[in-house]
């Protein structure tokens, strides 16, 4: 027999990154020295005390039952101490917290839990991929914010089209931002929540890279903003500021009715996560985070020594405020995949096309700082004998 895929399958977005990955592998497969600089993999490991603390749990049988379908308790008050300790923000764990598989889950299924197929939902151009997989499965109709450098990539609401802003029911925010290192000021959260009000828009605020702020300057929670609870969510997740992207395990904190949203389409759908997972999750949210403060000071580190090797062959990079990229334009005469392929070609070095980020991100190709110094020196000496700069 043969089956079919659904229409809504039919429907998904292709995977650009898969094309990359395979134009990546068929190089490394010829020979060649490849320094990947393209995925958003961090390569760090989870912090021993996560580890123990996980496998203390899975020895415990009462971790082997059916986990409470909304999760823990314990887990969603850690997530609440830790909002308060580290952000200054009330939440009540059970109506103001959701447990995540991972804040991808989250991102992905919440249009399907909010919205009705043909209502609107707005996406930052360039743009984490995935939010477009919700678009997808919730058949809801798509709209873009184009983001742009002169702007901090901060998107201008008064230039976005009345008649988009008036069907407008859901919009996505991500800061610090993947792919441009683009940090978000609390002027405009504060005018994110205005908007939202006038136009009864709400908001998810995508904090995954919440942890990573260079300079000394600390990423500011969405709903540090007064009022942002009123119309909004922000998703967090343990992946990047605790390495424990294979566990997969984040939550959602913020607006009751967006929170419960989620809530039940997750009763119908999963039965939380392991419970060892969630305990661990404990651990690292509880923990002093002298662990983040370490891994921070690394991408730090990392990033002043590539824009240091960048610089030296005359490639002035896009200047990050957190998160672990850095977003460098693309020399004249080429587009970003041109720019990308021939990096790849030439110098046996990835990187990731700012298009396949939108359209938006032409002009540019992300650097992943997932590699240690030498490989990335290595990398900007490779490209400054190709002479582009
Ligand atoms: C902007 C952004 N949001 C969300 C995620 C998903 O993170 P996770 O599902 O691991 O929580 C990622 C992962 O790369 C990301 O870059």
């Amino acid at each position: 027999m043969r089956f079919e895929e659904s229409k809504v399958l039919q429907h998904l977005p292709k995977q650009f990154f898969a094309n990359l990955v395979a134009k990546v592998n068929a190089k490394a497969a010829s020979g060649a020295d490849v320094i990947n600089l393209g995925q958003g993999n961090p390569d760090q490991p989870t912090p021993d005390f996560i580890v123990k603390a996980m496998q203390e749990a899975t020895a415990d049988p009462a971790d082997h039952k059916y986990s409470l379908f909304r999760g823990m308790p314990r887990f969603k008050q850690a997530a609440a101490d830790f909002y308060k300790r580290e952000y200054d923000v009330d939440l009540d764990p059970e109506k103001e917290v959701a447990i995540l598989g991972g804040s991808k889950i989250g991102l992905v299924e919440l249009p399907f839990a909010l919205l009705n197929p043909g209502d609107t939902m707005l996406l930052p151009d360039p743009g984490y991929p995935d939010y477009l997989s919700g678009v997808a499965l919730a058949q809801v109709k798509l709209e873009l914010m184009s983001l742009s450098a002169d702007q901090h990539y901060l998107p201008d609401y008064q230039k976005l089209d009345p008649n988009v802003v008036e069907q407008a029911k859901l919009m996505y925010l991500n800061y610090p931002n993947n792919p441009t290192g683009a940090v978000a000021t609390s002027e405009f959260y504060e005018d994110t929540v205005k908007f939202a009000n006038e136009h009864h828009i709400g908001v998810v605020q995508d904090f995954a890279y919440g942890a990573i702020g260079f300079d000394g300057k600390r990423p500011i929670s969405f709903l540090q903003t007064p009022g942002a609870k009123d119309v909004g969510i922000e998703t967090y997740t343990l992946s990047k500021s605790y390495n424990m992207a294979g566990w997969r395990v984040g939550f959602a904190v913020g607006n009751s009715d967006m929170i419960e949203a989620i809530n039940l389409i997750q009763d119908h759908l999963f039965v939380s996560l392991f419970p060892a997972i969630q305990d661990a999750a404990v651990a690292a949210l509880d923990s002093d985070q002298s662990s983040v403060k370490s891994l921070v000071a690394l991408y730090q580190k990392r990033r002043d020594e590539f824009y240091a090797a960048a610089r030296k062959i005359g490639w002035e990079p896009y200047p990050s405020g957190g998160a672990f990229y850095a977003w460098m334009p693309v020399p004249k005469g080429y587009t970003s995949e041109e720019f990308a392929d021939l990096l790849l070609d030439k110098a046996a070095v990835a990187v990731a096309p700012g298009t396949g980020f939108g359209k938006s991100g032409e002009g540019f190709v992300r650097v992943g700082l997932l590699i240690d110094e030498p490989r990335f020196t290595e990398a900007c000496e490779r490209i400054g004998e190709l002479g582009l700069f």
